[in-house]
């Protein structure tokens, strides 16, 4: 008896094990290893969990010229290591030259993103997210079918799609899932904070004021010390928190975008968009949806004294829009200077994410 239960927990394990090591030709090594000490369990749909082959496909697609019209774009194009996959352009321009409507966002640590994307979180899944931009007029401009026309006439992909899927089919859907594996292989997880977090950092004392005025509240006891309360809303481990908010950036009527509202069509959402990630924040300026602000001062000039009223405006920024929140100039130098702790210079140059094709 005893020792069938042993066999029995013996068994489980394994299989949880197994359960553990992806999909798709894991057999032969091929299982990736996320790194991501410091952060929590990732978010990695079932049906397309993480292989060598797979992500170093969606690598090569990220990376690829031919998903555009005229084969001069790739995702990287506007969403480039060194920014920390963000584009520092305030609009980027798409392959007719002409430029976006939004300012691009930072790819990466795609794995914990459980509420859908694009700032007004148009897309459900990262693979739904991952043919727009190939198809969007103002960005690469190109039909689905002609892009699976051009990776078979290549050689090398026709062997990988092979390797990767099952069906080894070049279709969208397949190159949808390769492109979702590969961002879902880029981790943030060592920046300065995070060492500080596993005590192997120290924050100076300037970085040290500014993440106390980073986390701490509105205390009605004590109405004029400054607060940043960013823990609000950029919480986390990734210092975002998965939902569509207004953060007071124009009134009513100067609301040209209605971010989620013009997906829900629902009141309550009006001029709401994505919480970003802070993670890498000084190095994906220009600031919000779009790009208004060029440095991380006016962002924090924003919160401290520029907080609009509008119907949909998160009420716990209503104090914010009617008394500010007290910061003087050196409480913004400690709270930009915490801020800049949330860089990771690994992110910007680890191989792992680079350019396949130099
Ligand atoms: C011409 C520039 C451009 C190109 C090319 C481009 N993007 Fe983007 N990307 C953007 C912009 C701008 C946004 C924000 C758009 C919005 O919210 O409406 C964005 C948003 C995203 C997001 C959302 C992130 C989040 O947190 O919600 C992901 C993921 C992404 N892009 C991946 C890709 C992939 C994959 C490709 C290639 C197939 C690609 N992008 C090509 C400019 C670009
Ligand atoms: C009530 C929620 C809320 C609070 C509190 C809040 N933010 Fe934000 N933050 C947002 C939203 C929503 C956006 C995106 C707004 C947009 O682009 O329309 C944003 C955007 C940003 C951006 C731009 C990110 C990018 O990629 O462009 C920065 C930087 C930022 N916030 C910093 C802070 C700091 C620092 C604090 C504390 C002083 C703070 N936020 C407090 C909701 C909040």
């Amino acid at each position: 008896m005893r020792i069938f239960t042993i066999l029995g927990i013996t068994l489980l394990l394994f299989s949880c094990s197994k359960d553990d090591e992806g999909s798709r030709n894991d057999s032969n090594g091929n299982k990736y290893n996320l790194e991501y000490t410091g952060l929590p369990k990732p978010n990695i749909a079932e049906d397309n969990k993480l292989t060598k082959n797979g992500v170093e496909l969606g690598r090569r697609l990220f990376y690829e010229k031919t998903l555009s019209e005229d084969n001069s774009m790739s995702c990287a194009s506007c969403h480039v290591q060194k920014d920390a996959f963000s584009d520092i352009r305030r609009f980027s321009e798409g392959v007719k030259g002409l430029p976006g409507k939004r300012q691009a966002m930072a790819v990466f640590n795609m794995a914990w993103n459980d509420n859908k994307f694009f700032w007004d979180g148009r897309a459900n899944l990262l693979r739904d997210q991952s043919l727009l931009p190939i198809q969007d007029h103002l960005e690469m401009n190109e039909t689905l079918d002609n892009v699976i026309l051009k990776l078979k006439a290549n050689a090398d992909y026709v062997e990988r799609f092979q390797d990767v899927f099952e069906d080894g089919e070049i279709n969208s859907f397949n190159i949808s899932l390769a492109l979702e594996q590969f961002m879902n292989s880029i981790v943030s997880n060592n920046s300065k904070y995070d060492k500080f977090l596993q005590n192997k950092a120290n924050l100076s004392a300037s970085e040290e004021r500014g993440r106390v005025l980073y986390f701490r509240a509105y205390d009605p006891l004590k109405p004029n010390q400054a607060f940043g309360n960013c823990i609000d809303c950029h919480g986390g481990a990734n210092f975002e928190n998965d939902s569509y908010m207004n953060n007071g950036l124009d009134t009513d009527e100067e609301m040209t975008d209605l971010g989620r509202g013009a997906v829900t069509e629902r009141a309550v959402d009006r001029g709401t968009f994505k919480i970003p990630s802070l993670r890498n924040i000084e190095l994906t300026p220009p600031y919000m949806h779009d790009g208004r602000f060029e440095t991380l001062e006016e962002v924090i000039d924003h919160y401290n004294s520029g907080v609009k009223l509008s119907t949909t405006l998160n009420p716990t920024m209503l104090s914010l829009a009617n008394e500010g929140s007290k910061m003087n100039e050196q409480d913004k130098k400690d709270l930009i200077a915490f801020l800049k702790t949330l860089t990771d210079y690994d992110l910007v140059t680890n191989p792992k994410y680079s350019d396949p094709f130099e």
